[in-house]
């Protein structure tokens, strides 16, 4: 191999390991913060690839890297596992329904934590991370969509803008069991915006049925959009029935919406969800303009109460930062948004059901707190909550026998 090659790839290597170690500290600090930081080092991930992937090209290493197996969490055994006892015990998903779902977050809606908010409800539709075309189509794709079948119903949201290369990632999703492929067009970062993706795309209605049409012909799984009411200098009630017009009219039928518009400049990401004001009567009044459409609706809601009060406007609602930070307001959602009658599963019974997950992560290689860090939200309103906070977000890291601690932190949920 060239030594110019062997160098470029080097620097490559050196960037990549720089942004890793960003992106694990995030993980050892138990990011319980801004998702969009990591946003950023995920494009800047698929970025490193990318090129390290054109520089390699035509020279493949005759052995990998010794740095990417330290920097890249050991993988699982399978693609789909279909071994945890898990899987078992949840052979039969339920259904696709988006009466209730759980919002794509990146950096927080990993394959662990949805395995986690699996076990609080059953019928609720977990989204993925937002996962970009470019980094589907140049990276590791199997490792962006790995997923586990206890996951299921689940969909992949896709970030992206040129219609064959969604296309292409639409399949891959389908090809791995996805049950739906939804379209970011709310995602406001800088990052993301100059590459023509996310909530910039509201600005461009034909593009986006562009995109939703090459999709539905590629694949036969649901094809939809999750969108914000409007982005600065476009946010009319005309421009936004524009938008879903345009875009039903390229099929698609079900539309996420976010209930506030995105100021593309001059607000981070974190400002962008929490500074526009929520603006439910928008999308009610969108609702009732189309109501073939199926219209879910996303911002702010924090209760089961709140839900139920949406869902007599609204076909579904999804819910994000409030299902993260409080995962247990999902206990109740299958008995009283899908009228299940088995009983309500307790914080205790869902860590000891995680136990087995965490159990084989670690005998894989991998580290217990890239799955605690999603539970940490179970510790909130009981005396001893902050214990167990403390004991998986900070004693973790100097623990010997991980497990140990889990159960030290699972005996503070007794009976509760
Ligand atoms: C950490 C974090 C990461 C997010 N990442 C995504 C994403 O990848 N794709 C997306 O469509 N929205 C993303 N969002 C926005 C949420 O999906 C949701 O629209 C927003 O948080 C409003 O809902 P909420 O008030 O229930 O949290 C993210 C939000 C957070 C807090």
């Amino acid at each position: 191999m060239r030594l110019d090659l062997v160098k470029g790839f080097h620097t490559l290597v050196a960037d990549f390991a720089a942004t890793a170690e960003g992106y694990l500290d995030d993980c050892v600090a138990g990011n319980m913060g801004d998702g969009d930081a990591s946003c950023g080092k995920f494009l800047t991930f698929s970025r490193f690839f990318q090129q390290g992937t054109h520089l390699l090209a035509n020279h493949r290493p005759t052995r990998p890297s010794p740095t990417f197996p330290i920097l890249i969490n050991s993988p699982p055994p399978s693609l789909t596992d279909s071994r945890s006892p898990m899987s078992a015990a949840n052979a039969t998903p339920a259904p696709l329904s988006r009466r209730f779902s759980v919002a794509p977050m990146m950096d927080w809606t990993d394959r662990h934590c949805r395995f986690f908010l699996r076990l609080l409800s059953k019928n609720a539709l977990l989204y993925t991370e937002m996962v970009t075309t470019g980094a589907l189509l140049n990276g590791d794709h199997d490792r962006f969509l790995r997923h586990n079948e206890a996951e299921h119903p689940l969909a992949l949201q896709l970030g992206g803008s040129v219609p064959l290369d969604l296309a292409a990632c639409a399949r891959m999703a389908q090809e791995h069991g996805y049950d739906e492929v939804n379209l970011n067009v709310g995602c406001p970062s800088d990052r993301v915006q100059n590459n023509m993706i996310g909530a910039c795309l509201m600005g461009h209605p034909q593009l986006v049925a562009d995109c939703v049409k090459a999709m539905r012909d590629a694949v036969s799984i649901p094809v939809t959009v999750k969108h914000r009411i409007g982005i600065n200098g476009r946010d009319s009630y005309e421009e936004l029935c524009d938008f879903v017009d345009t875009v039903r009219d390229a099929g698609c039928t079900s539309f996420t919406v976010h209930a506030r518009i995105a100021i593309l400049e001059g607000l981070s990401p974190k400002e962008n969800r929490d500074i526009p004001p929520l603006r439910y009567d928008v999308a009610a009044r969108l609702k009732a303009d189309f109501p073939e459409l199926e219209i879910i609706l996303n911002g702010g809601i924090k209760t089961l109460e709140a839900c139920h009060e949406h869902l007599q406007t609204f076909d579904g609602v999804m819910l994000g930062r409030e299902a993260y930070h409080n995962p247990y307001v999902m206990a109740e959602v299958d008995q009283q948004l899908f009228g299940s009658t088995a009983p309500v599963i307790s914080r205790a019974e869902a860590l000891a059901q995680l136990r087995p997950y965490i159990a084989a992560h670690i005998d894989a290689g991998g580290s217990m707190h890239h799955i605690t860090r999603h539970v940490l939200g179970l510790g909130t309103g009981f005396p001893g909550a902050r214990k167990f906070r403390q004991l998986l977000s900070v004693d973790i890291h100097k623990a010997k026998d991980p497990l140990a601690l889990l159960d030290q932190a699972a005996a503070l949920l007794e009976g509760r």
